[in-house]
């Protein structure tokens, strides 16, 4: 049995992308593994946001993990910062955490370039803190993203490094949490890259039908195919995307052989494609509104949740500690 942990960060709503991304796989793998999923709110610290949408965005992610199928009863449910063993162990790995390989990570430079006028020391060590998140339970794996890769070496570095040092075998070098099938990247709706919080091109789980119907009537797409079987465009490929995890089979071998044989209407897909998102993500929009309305239940979960994650996470930092040289006087 494998110990794996995953964090999501608290930046608001989730959308489809991250449903079948990511919160689809941490409910089909939490019964066969030890699992530690939470809502990375120092992560989230980052972007500066305000303290009630900070508060807000946690209930936010919270209610709609939950409503995804999550059960805190089976997998340890918690919010990061309800850990403060974390933070602890942050400062510990930092020491071994050498300025220049940060500087060179992929998703800093990014933000150096995106964000020039906001480039925090947080963002530096973000790939510390998201190591801290992983050992401090000892995972063996980890389910993450194409764009979350790089973190996860990073964490296998500082995992060996650290054992290395003290001349330990302490930690184990997590892994990527692999599962069997390719992983779907959920495209957007504005016909470039992958759904995303930032760029709003995306449906979220909490829209209404006349947001997504209003939505996916918008989405990009080209003038139509003028020859039989031509190559699809991106944006149209896309929406094939989307369509094949919300549809029937049936419905996109149709809509494929219309496009086959030039006699699509993209109107018609579009509205199809509408009405099978709304099927798709009603009943989970349903439950997100009932759970996020029982404040008490979510203040049980996130309790229960933190207990049992402080408890592997104490038990790691007394042993690191240690190991450190940090010793009892008697
Ligand atoms: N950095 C991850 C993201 O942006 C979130 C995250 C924080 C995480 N800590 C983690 C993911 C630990 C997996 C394990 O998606």
């Amino acid at each position: 049995m494998d110990i794996v942990v995953s964090g999501i960060r608290s930046t608001g709503k989730l959308h489809l992308g991250n449903y079948f991304g990511a919160i689809r796989n941490f409910v089909r793998m939490q019964r066969e593994n030890k699992c530690f999923f939470f809502i990375a709110d120092y992560h989230s610290l980052t972007t500066h946001p305000k303290p009630d949408d900070l508060h807000g965005n946690i209930k936010q992610v919270l209610a709609e993990f939950l409503a995804c199928g999550i059960d805190p009863e089976v997998a340890t449910v918690f919010i990061q910062s309800d850990i403060p063993e974390v933070p602890e162990l942050y400062l510990l790995l930092n020491m071994n955490a050498y300025v220049g390989e940060l500087q060179r990570t992929t998703s800093f430079k990014e933000k150096v370039r995106k964000q020039p006028d906001n480039v925090n020391a947080g963002l530096l060590t973000y790939p510390v803190l998201m190591a801290a998140d992983i050992i401090i339970h000892k995972a063996t794996k980890v389910p993450v993203g194409k764009d979350q890769e790089q973190h996860l070496e990073m964490t296998r570095r500082f995992a060996r490094r650290f054992n290395t040092m003290y001349g330990v075998n302490y930690f184990p070098e997590p892994d990527a949490y692999n599962f069997g099938e390719k992983l779907i990247k959920i495209p957007g709706l504005d016909g470039s890259g992958k759904m995303g919080k930032s760029d709003d091109n995306g449906i979220y789980l909490s829209d209404s039908p006349e947001e997504i119907r209003k939505k996916v009537m918008k989405a990009v797409t080209d003038a139509g195919p003028t020859v039989p079987n031509q190559k699809m465009s991106v944006p149209i490929k896309n929406l094939f995307t989307i369509m094949s995890v919300v549809s029937d089979p049936a419905t996109v071998k149709y809509y494929k052989e219309k496009y086959a044989t030039c006699e699509i209407r993209y109107g018609e897909m579009k509205k199809q494609l509408a009405e099978d998102i709304i099927k798709f993500v009603t009943p989970i929009r349903e439950r997100i509104i009932q759970i996020s309305s029982d404040t008490k239940y979510l203040a049980k979960v996130v309790a229960e949740g933190a207990e049992k994650a402080r408890a592997s996470a104490s038990a790691t930092l007394r042993d690191v500690k240690e190991i450190i040289g940090y010793r009892k006087w008697i």
